[in-house]
């Protein structure tokens, strides 16, 4: 078998458990990397193993840049990528009703097995804007 129907075979296998959404972000995540002068932070290890890490920009009260790294499955990368995308532009009281919940919604859903990987973002996210608050009192 060529590469080419390789990669049309577990594409195929892929789209019968994850949304178009999730693997598109998953394949090609925005925003990946930390902020150099963030002003609020925060890194996770998940009860899975891996680790998820945000940083965020935050000015006069907007998140104006956000970033994520994780060494974790595709999921999170998928999660890590919607979130900086979501957070960009809100204010932190918005900012900070963003849950897992909210993250599946927006990414067209994620298997049950992978739901862990969507709390694991949306909790680093709300550590990341508490770290923000911490400092900016
Ligand atoms: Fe660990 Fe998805 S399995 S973050």
């Amino acid at each position: 078998m060529g590469f080419e129907s390789v990669e049309k075979m577990v594409m195929s296998e892929m789209r019968k458990v994850y949304s178009e959404k999730a693997i598109e972000h998953a394949m090609n995540p925005r925003n990946v990397g930390r902020i150099k002068d963030a002003n609020g932070a925060a890194r996770i290890t998940g009860s899975c193993g891996d680790t998820m890490e945000m940083s965020l920009k935050v000015k006069n009260g907007e998140i104006v840049e956000a970033k994520f790294w994780t060494d974790g499955c595709g999921s999170s990368i998928a999660c890590g990528s919607i979130t900086t995308e979501l957070v960009k532009g809100k204010r932190i009281p918005e900012a900070l009703k963003i849950d897992s919940k909210r993250l599946i919604e927006v990414l067209d859903g994620l298997p049950e097995a992978d739901i862990h990987c969507s709390v694991l973002t949306s909790n680093t996210l709300q550590a990341a804007i508490k770290d923000y608050m911490n400092h900016a009192k």
